[in-house]
Order: structure tokens, then C-alpha cells, then sequence
């Protein structure tokens, strides 16, 4: 397969149509259909690969949910809440806050991250060791289909319900609004981002790091980031691992904690912060002591250019391996900006492989994301960019999952594989599915042949119906 590019410019759509209500969306999908144009979605706008905005392979429009963004809480009793799918989780996570400061949602660190994308296709964050994935906590939903019908969790029935779960809402339908179970959070909880590089026994932490991870207590999550930088003490470029963890209690109870399961790291009461969830959602999202209204803030202007790769680690990389890791961050400081190690393990573990399309469970110790980006508005810089990245892709093969070798879905990643302008058979599809849903490739082209077998809602990536007439 040709391998792909970013290209520029960028194909624009022929109109971007912001619906007020779920009627104006039903127009836009009668009207395209009419017109033989395809639809792409767009809540928050993060996806990857632009997918959300543009089209490689055919005119199209963008029905963006820019102004579907309500959010109502019901804390009475079990507490549950409906938001609108282009809320962000900023959004989302300011509004819980001022309804509660002991209920949260376990999604992702960047607040602008729209909850259409994010859950449909998993969403992975910081309380996730502890109550899964935001997808494991999503109880209805409504969905408006290729034949314009809304439907919600009943009509629908289980098979598009568990589909629209960890299998991408972009194959499937507009998601309009979810229903989510919000769950207990302390007052209270602790923070802390602790930076060893090689000369702080680096090598030694990161290692212990993937036995340990995984198999703590659930209410503590460590995330460990990994790049090059200049040492403090003597100037010299390293590697620096930087470990930025939410534990859900307090200091007097993580110290011990720490001590007993992960002393290598060296953690000190000065290493940890107390406060409120909602500040610490701030924290982690590099915003800290921020006021909180930055939460509602839709924008996200760090970067001009981003790509990014994805991979799960099962068993745990050697000393050496590491030591070849650090050496190509070392010697090739093209290929990669920063890689983050996301540990699993704890409630990601208890939920089956098959209960949603997510299938990153018991098993897998942590997930591995890779980045390079740009400030500098050059195809050429950028170019230069992708390729290194996926040449640091390759040489990460040996330490891997392999077949497949697992990647995941909001993490999208159109090197794996793409769609053709017709028809895409299962096996050409099964070399991206079966990395990104694993085993429930199969019943995700099953729900899509059945929901929408003219294969209305499709992308470069999408499921395919097995004899979808594009
Ligand atoms: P966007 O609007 O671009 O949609 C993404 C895909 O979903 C597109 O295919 C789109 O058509 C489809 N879609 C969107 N809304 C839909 C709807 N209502 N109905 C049907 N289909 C719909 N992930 C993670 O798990 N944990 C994290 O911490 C982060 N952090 C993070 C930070 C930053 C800066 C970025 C750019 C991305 C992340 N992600 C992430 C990845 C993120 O979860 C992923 O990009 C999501 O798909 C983004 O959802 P949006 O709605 O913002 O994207």
C-alpha cells in the first residue's frame, strides 16, 4: 500500500452544517444521501488523522455538534448524567464539579477533548486502573442511523449499543447524546510528577515500573512519560521518564503505599500534592492552579502539526531492551517527541475482552503512545516527522504485541491500513479491525452489515459492511 501523507492543503468540505437540534441532523443525512455526498462528524475535532473534517476520497460535509452540548446531572440516588455528544470532557468534568465534588467520570487528561470521539472509541484517562474506560460506563445513548431514525439504548438494541461502545460512532451513525453512570470520587486526592533521567537510575525505575504498574492498588494510577531533554545538573541531553500519578485518597495512605510496592521511584511527601478531583483534572492536564472556568475553554493551539502511533506491551521490556530504546531516542531525535507509557491492569482487567469493542484487557500491561509534532508550518519539517516516527515504530516490532500487533482506535492511525474508494472486502479491513477491536472485528462488521449495509457512514477507516455497495 502506498504509504500515507498528510496532505496539503487539506480537502475542504462543501459546507459545515451546525445543527440546533436532532431534526436538522436527520435533513443533513436525507439531503446527503439525496446528493451522494458523505458526512463526516465532527464533536471535538481531535481525531488523529483529521477524519472528523475531512474526506480523502469523496466530496462531503461536516455536521459539527458544536452547539449539542448540553449536560444534565441527576445526583439523586445513582447518579447518572445525559451529555451531548459535542461537549468536551472539560465540559463535562466542570459541570459534574459543581453539582458534586465526590462524583467524576473516568475520561480522558485533555480537557478538549470531545466525548462524540473520545468514548465512542474507548477513552482511556487517569481514573481508568480504577473504574475502566469511559465506554465501561456509558448505560444509553441516542443515535440518529442512515435511514435517519433517532434511536436510543432500547430501540437500538444491545448489538449497535455494545458497537457504538469502543467501535467508533463514525461507522455506525450520529451520536447525539450519552448517558453515563457518574461515579464516587474523594473530596480529596493526591497528585504527584516525579522526573528520574539515565543518571537517576532511570533504566532501573522504568523497568520496575512495568511489574508494578499494573498490579497496585486500582485507586492509584502512575503514567509515565518518556523523552529527551537537557540534564539540570550538567547540561548533557538524557532520557528523562517523568511518573505523573492520581491517586485516589491521601498522602498518608499512598506514602506507605509507594513504599512497599514501588521504593525504586524514591517518593517523598514534597513529591505530592493534595486537592480537590477537579483541580487535579487540571494538574494533570498541565494546567495547574489554573481557574477552573479553563475547563469550558474549546480551543487547543499547542501545535500546528501532530502524529500520532500507538502500541500494547504484554510482557515486560528487558533492562537491555530499554538501553536500545534510550540509545535510538538518543541518536535519532527525528523520530519521536515524547512516548507515554499508560499502565493497565486494576477494573481495565475485570471487564472481558468482548464486553465492548475495546478488547485491551487482561493481560496487557500498559499501552504505549508515540508523538512527534510541529510549531513550524513546513510540509517538508513535518513530512520528515511522520517518517521518522514510523521508522521508531518499526524498531519498537521485538517488544510489541504481535499478531496483531494491537493499536488503538482514538489513537487513529491511517498507516494501518485504509479503506478503498468502493468496496473494502473483510480481509483487507481485518489488517487495521483486527488491531484496533481484536476479536470483535468480526461482530462489528456483523452490527454494521445489519445497521447499515449500504454503507451510508464510512470513512477512510471505517467498518465495513461485508457486501456493502459503496
Ligand atoms: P472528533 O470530533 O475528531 O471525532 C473523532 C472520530 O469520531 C471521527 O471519526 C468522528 O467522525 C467520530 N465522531 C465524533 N463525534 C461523533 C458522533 N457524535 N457520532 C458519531 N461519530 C462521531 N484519548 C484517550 O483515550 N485518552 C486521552 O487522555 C486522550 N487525550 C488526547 C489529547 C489530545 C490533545 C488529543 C488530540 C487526543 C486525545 N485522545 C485521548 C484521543 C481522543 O480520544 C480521540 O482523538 C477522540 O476520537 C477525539 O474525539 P473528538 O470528539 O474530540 O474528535
Amino acid at each position: 500500500m502506498e504509504q500515507f501523507l498528510p496532505s496539503f492543503p487539506t480537502p475542504k468540505p462543501l459546507v459545515i452544517i451546525t445543527p440546533l437540534l436532532e431534526s436538522h441532523i436527520q435533513a443533513a443525512i436525507s439531503c446527503s444521501k439525496q446528493h451522494g455526498v458523505q458526512i463526516r462528524v465532527r464533536s471535538g475535532g481531535h481525531d488523529y488523522e483529521g477524519l472528523s473534517s475531512i474526506s480523502y476520497q469523496a466530496p462531503f460535509v461536516i455536521v459539527d455538534l458544536v452547539n449539542f452540548r448540553s449536560i444534565t446531572i441527576d445526583d439523586v440516588g445513582n447518579s447518572t448524567a445525559w451529555v451531548q455528544a459535542g461537549a468536551t470532557i472539560g465540559e463535562l468534568y466542570h459541570a459534574i464539579a459543581k453539582k458534586s465534588p465526590t462524583l467524576g467520570f473516568p475520561a480522558g487528561v485533555c480537557p478538549t477533548v470531545g466525548v462524540g470521539g473520545h468514548f465512542s472509541g474507548g477513552g482511556y484517562g487517569m481514573m481508568s486502573r480504577n473504574y475502566g474506560i469511559a465506554a465501561d460506563n456509558i448505560i444509553d445513548a441516542r443515535l440518529i442511523d442512515a435511514n435517519g431514525r433517532i434511536m436510543n439504548r432500547e430501540s437500538m438494541g444491545e448489538d449497535l449499543f455494545w458497537a457504538i461502545r469502543g467501535g467508533g460512532g463514525a461507522s455506525f451513525g450520529v451520536i447525539t447524546a450519552w448517558r453515563i453512570q457518574l461515579l464516587p470520587v474523594p473530596e480529596n486526592v493526591t497528585v504527584f510528577m516525579v522526573m528520574r533521567d539515565l543518571e537517576q537510575n532511570a533504566t532501573k525505575i522504568v523497568h520496575r515500573w512495568q511489574y508494578v504498574s499494573g498490579k497496585i492498588d486500582k485507586k492509584l494510577l502512575i503514567r509515565l512519560f518518556l523523552r529527551r531533554a537537557r540534564s539540570s545538573r550538567d547540561g548533557k541531553i538524557t532520557v528523562q521518564a517523568s511518573f505523573v500519578a492520581l491517586y485516589l485518597g491521601g498522602i498518608d495512605t499512598l506514602l506507605p503505599l509507594m513504599q512497599r510496592s514501588f521504593p525504586e521511584l524514591g517518593l517523598v511527601r514534597s513529591d505530592c500534592t493534595e486537592m480537590s478531583y477537579i483541580r487535579s483534572t487540571l494538574y494533570l492536564a498541565g494546567m495547574n492552579g489554573m481557574p477552573l472556568d479553563i475547563l469550558l475553554n474549546r480551543t487547543w493551539s499547542l501545535m500546528s502539526y501532530f502524529k500520532g502511533k500507538s502500541d500494547y506491551v504484554t510482557e515486560p521490556i528487558s533492562k537491555t531492551g530499554l538501553k536500545s530504546i534510550w540509545k535510538r531516542l538518543l541518536e535519532h531525535p527525528n523520530e519521536m517527541n515524547e512516548m507515554q507509557f499508560s499502565p493497565f491492569g486494576g477494573r481495565l482487567s475485570e471487564v472481558s475482552e468482548s464486553t465492548t469493542p475495546f478488547p485491551h484487557r487482561a493481560g496487557t500491561l500498559y499501552s504505549i503512545h508515540y508523538a512527534v509534532w510541529s510549531y513550524e508550518r513546513r510540509k517538508s519539517v513535518f513530512d520528515g516527522q511522520v517518517r521518522g516516527i514510523r521508522r521508531f515504530h518499526s524498531f519498537m516490532t521485538p517488544y510489541v504485541t504481535k499478531n496483531p500487533r494491537s493499536a488503538y482506535l482514538n489513537y487513529r492511525d491511517l498507516d494501518l491500513g485504509l479503506n478503498n474508494k468502493g468496496n473494502t472486502s473483510y480481509e483487507q479491513a481485518s489488517i487495521w479491525g483486527l488491531k484496533y477491536y481484536g476479536i470483535n472485528f468480526k461482530r462489528l462488521v456483523h452490527v454494521k452489515t445489519k445497521v447499515d449495509p449500504s454503507n451510508f457512514f464510512r470513512n477512510e477507516q471505517s467498518i465495513p459492511p461485508i457486501s456493502g455497495s459503496a
